[in-house]
């Protein structure tokens, strides 16, 4: 259709990467384009992390899951909720912040996603691949501590990226017809079992790691057990409430 749907619709993640570095001016590029994402009320909270220190990512790379590519990527950042500089800003007009509203963590989190999606696509587009690493939620207190991240900040997900060195088949994504409605809510599942059967047979030919496996399978035990249920404590902890 155009060369930015291709690249859109090209997306898979990447976890094997060349050992070639990606230059500092390829890593502003990306970062500048991230900050061209569409931010709420312009509050602009997120703080992107690079970390090069290998110990670090040692560390971050074995609390994540152990995820390795976490710590062989060429290029790793951390994506952070960040209102202290709202924070700051109120400062600098003599005003004091309220913090811990739902919302404040609804926009912070949002504008950080959007960010980093922008940053994702920024780096396809220059040749390079990525994955994204929720896994730093795992124990993000010892992620705070190694990256010196403080209160009304946090460490959303991470991200690796670099030259691919692999070449994973796409994972196929729900058709349109199950994701957009007309007018109002209507959940449509007539096409979940062809759905299962397009991700039974990607699973099954991919050639990394293939194994049995649907969508409603994967999703069922994701969503039938508890979801790091020490994060509540911990925005709690940072300043994100739920006021
Ligand atoms: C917020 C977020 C966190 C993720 N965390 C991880 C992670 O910790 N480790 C990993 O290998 N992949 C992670 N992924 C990648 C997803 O598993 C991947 O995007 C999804 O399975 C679809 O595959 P694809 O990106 O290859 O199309 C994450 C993706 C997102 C958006």
């Amino acid at each position: 259709m155009n060369q930015v749907i291709d690249l859109l619709k090209n997306h898979r993640s990447i976890r094997k990467f060349k050992p070639e570095s990606v230059s500092n001016e390829k890593v502003h590029t990306i970062i500048e384009a991230a900050g061209w994402a569409a931010t709420s009320n312009f509050i602009q909270a997120y703080t992107v992390i690079r970390v090069k220190n290998k110990e670090t990512r040692k560390q971050i790379a074995a609390l994540a899951g152990p995820q390795p590519w976490v710590e062989l990527s060429p290029l790793f950042l951390v994506f952070c909720a960040d209102l202290k500089r709202a924070q700051t800003a109120c400062h600098y007009e003599n005003k004091e912040m309220v913090p811990g509203y739902t919302e404040q963590f609804i926009i912070s989190t949002v504008d950080v996603a959007l960010a980093a999606q922008n940053a994702m696509i920024a780096a396809e587009s220059l040749g390079l691949g990525g994955v994204y690493i929720g896994g730093i939620r795992n124990d993000p207190e010892t992620v705070c501590k190694l990256l010196k991240i403080p209160d009304h900040v946090y460490p959303v997900f991470g991200m690796c990226l670099g030259y691919p060195d692999e070449n994973q088949e796409q994972k196929p994504r729900l058709p349109v017809r199950m994701i957009l409605n007309s007018e109002y809510y209507q959940e449509d599942n007539t096409d979940l079992e062809k759905y299962n059967e397009i991700c039974k047979d990607y699973y099954q030919t991919r050639t990394n790691f293939s194994r049995e496996d649907t969508w409603t399978r994967q999703i069922s035990i994701m969503m039938s057990n508890p979801a790091r249920p020490h994060m509540k404590a911990f925005l709690k902890k940072r300043g994100f409430e739920f006021k």
